[in-house]
């Protein structure tokens, strides 16, 4: 057969797959028979098999299954699933100790301790106990909020049903890792890519029996919400989890001093392949959990927490072609199209080249022979050409001066602190005036850490972007429902479920909706300053009056970078209507602050000098905490200068004219109790 028949035949596959798919799970009302669904499963896979170059993101050896988001109930996290910072080598670990250190302001001389675990790459679940009962499991959904599993849960022999033992809490959420041992995934025929794609299509079967088919395997490691537990150090929970009846790992372990985990981590990293589940490197927790409460958390994983990822895998590959992406701050990306080539297990045919000066110093050509380098979730990217096997007629590449979207001249901004130009090539199209852009802001604006529209996947945006049903963010708000129904892929249900996941995000706290207008340089964690900073959704707009903003600058985090980031977003006068629209049609919640009855409720504070026995950022977490708020001038509206060690005499000289009272870190501590 001729390559393109084959491919025709293939996609006709495909198409087919996907169809049958969404019947099943999105509509629940399958059109064919189970053997039938998966025969068409296997002749795709089988055609992969023979013909290496077919491959499609739809297909079911990617795929588990269409994400069957309607078939389980959504239900909150009492206490939110946290993700982990990554390290990669040494350097990487001794900066995470470093920033440790410095927040506990300990010594040099102090050594931390570890609980280091496995970290085992499969499924995250969250099993709620009651008086000893296992009454609820969750996916670890966005980390707020999960889908109830339950059923499918309990037929895990690891899961405890029943503990009636010695000091286990009345109460208690009880977290680890779903997954499937190695030996297990080879003697299941179905295709899955690997282990974990096995053990989270079989956790989200619609049917528990179709679950307990495949072995499943169950490890705690930690816990959400607790009542009447008192543990006070990680390796102590551990030992207990054995106790109530949990697996743990047996690798783990309690170790002090960066020497001793790099030590630990080349001895798992060989021990990896014996081991009967995959592991993709080593979690390192503060061991006691005193100091893990002081160290708290910044958006969605702990300070006290990170994950050692074992070194990437790599293979050769020959790039295709090179093309340049444009995304949603403008930047140009290329991306090397390489020949597929399996890389630990996955099959990659992207690699990112990072942007215009990395290919200039690697000199990266079409053609060329390159290494490729994947580790665990991370983009796989070109780490070398091999020069040796060039080909004679190879031409330099050269990077486009022009937007290959939009056309706009591109253009590298100069970094004011590093006084060097950027490495990275923009677009300088003012955002929505680029196609490429405005559809990646409108990508953005419904993400999951924005509005987080169920179904409105990437895809869906690029589709309804392509029959022009949206252009602008606002426009999601808008759609034409009707068209929409009689589209390919889509029927009353599945729209008067897009439209509802619409309507019911209409209401949208004010860190989100900052957020998600994606301004450059501010993320997750700015939003959430500013939000906080101007408590209402009124306050923000007004920021277009342009008379607040300096006052931005008090807060800590915010500086230069920021105001003028935001004082360009509000110019622009696309920006400028979509905003009025939006505010128009949103319901846009006042921020919650911290906490509304602290000890230090509407009082201001103020450092200066060095504290004791703790970091200026402990401390600002302390007053934060307490609903205090902290301020970056002495002026009249500061409540109390805190002094430490070496005060400056001018900030304290200012204060005394003001009148400000100023105290001692031990004064400022008795305020607290
Ligand atoms: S602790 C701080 N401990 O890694 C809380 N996670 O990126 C985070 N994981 O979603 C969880 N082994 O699926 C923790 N010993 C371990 C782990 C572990 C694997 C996974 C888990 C989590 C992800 C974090």
């Amino acid at each position: 057969m001729r390559i393109s028949k084959i491919e025709k035949e293939y996609l006709k596959k495909i198409k087919l797959f996907q169809k049958y798919n969404r019947h099943y799970y999105d509509k629940s009302n399958p059109q064919v028979s189970d053997s039938e669904f998966d025969s068409l499963k296997k002749e795709i896979i089988e055609l992969e098999k023979k013909h290496k170059f077919l491959k499609s993101e739809n297909s079911p050896s990617k795929s588990v299954g269409f994400t069957p988001s309607k078939n389980f109930k959504k239900v909150k996290h009492r206490i939110q699933m946290l993700s982990l910072s990554n390290v990669f080598n040494e350097e990487g670990l001794k900066n995470f100790e470093k920033k440790i250190r410095n927040f506990l302001s300990l010594k040099e001389n102090v050594e931390i301790e570890y609980s280091a675990e496995p970290k085992i790459d499969g499924i995250s679940a969250s099993l709620t106990y009651k008086d000893g009962k296992f009454v609820q499991g969750l996916s670890r959904g966005d980390g707020k909020e999960g889908e109830d599993i339950t059923e499918n849960l309990k037929t895990i022999k690891d899961i405890p049903k029943i503990i009636n033992k010695e000091k286990f809490p009345v109460e208690i959420d009880i977290r680890g890792e779903v997954f499937i041992e190695n030996s297990d995934f080879e003697k299941i025929n179905e295709k899955f890519a690997n282990p974990r794609n096995a053990a989270s299509g079989s956790l989200r079967q619609k049917d528990p029996v179709a679950t307990n088919k495949i072995p499943l395997k169950f490890i705690a490691y930690t816990f959400g919400y607790a009542k009447g537990m008192n543990i006070k150090s990680q390796s102590n929970f551990l030992e207990n989890l054995k106790k109530w009846g949990f697996k743990t790992n047996e690798y783990n372990k309690n170790i002090k001093g960066i020497k001793n985990l790099i030590l630990n981590h080349q001895y798992l990293e060989k021990k990896r392949k014996e081991i009967n589940f995959d592991i993709d490197g080593i979690v390192y927790k503060i061991n006691d959990f005193d100091l893990q409460k002081r160290l708290g958390y910044v958006t969605n994983a702990p300070r006290w927490a990170v994950a050692h990822k074992f070194s990437a895998n790599s293979s050769i590959s020959e790039i295709i072609n090179i093309e340049v992406q444009v995304g949603r701050t403008g930047a140009l990306t290329p991306v090397a199209k390489i020949k597929p080539v399996n890389i630990g297990g996955v099959i990659v045919s992207n690699a990112t080249l990072h942007n215009e000066d990395e290919i200039v110093r690697k000199d990266i050509r079409v053609g060329d022979t390159v290494t490729v380098e994947r580790a665990g979730d991370v983009i796989p990217h070109v780490v070398s050409v091999d020069l040796v096997k060039r080909k004679k007629n190879s031409k330099k590449f050269i990077f486009p001066l022009k937007c290959p979207s939009c056309g706009s001249t591109t253009v590298k901004d100069f970094n004011e602190i590093t006084k060097k130009e950027d490495a990275v090539r923009r677009c300088s199209s003012e955002g929505f005036e680029c196609d490429q852009i405005a559809k990646e802001k409108i990508k953005h604006f419904v993400s999951k850490e924005a509005f987080n529209i169920d179904g409105l996947g990437k895809k869906i945006v690029e589709n309804f972007w392509k029959l022009k049903l949206v252009k602008f963010p606002q426009d999601i708000f808008k759609l034409d429902y009707e068209k929409i129904k009689n589209l390919d892929g889509w029927g009353n249900l599945s729209t008067s479920n897009l439209k509802y996941a619409i309507e019911s995000k209409k209401n949208i706290p004010l860190d989100k909706f900052i957020y998600s207008l994606g301004i450059r340089h501010i993320g997750q964690e700015n939003a959430k300053l500013l939000a906080r900073h101007l408590k209402t959704a009124n306050n923000f707009f007004n920021l277009s009056l342009k008379k607040d903003i300096d006052e931005l600058k008090n807060i800590d985090g915010i500086g230069d970078t920021q105001i003028k980031s935001i004082i360009n977003f509000f110019l622009n006068k696309t920006n400028q209507k979509f905003l009025l629209e939006l505010k128009k049609t949103l319901e846009i919640k006042d921020a919650i602050q911290l906490s509304h009855s602290g000890l230090l409720k509407n009082k201001t504070f103020m450092f200066t000098g060095k504290l004791e026995d703790m970091s200026r950022a402990e401390a600002k977490s302390i007053i934060e905490e307490n609903s205090g708020k902290i301020i970056s001038n002495v002026n009249k509206k500061l409540d109390y200068l805190i002094i430490g060690e070496k005060p400056t005499t001018k900030k304290i000289n200012l204060a005394k004219e003001l009148n400000i009272k100023i105290i001692t870190q031990k004064e400022w501590l008795k305020m607290l109790n």
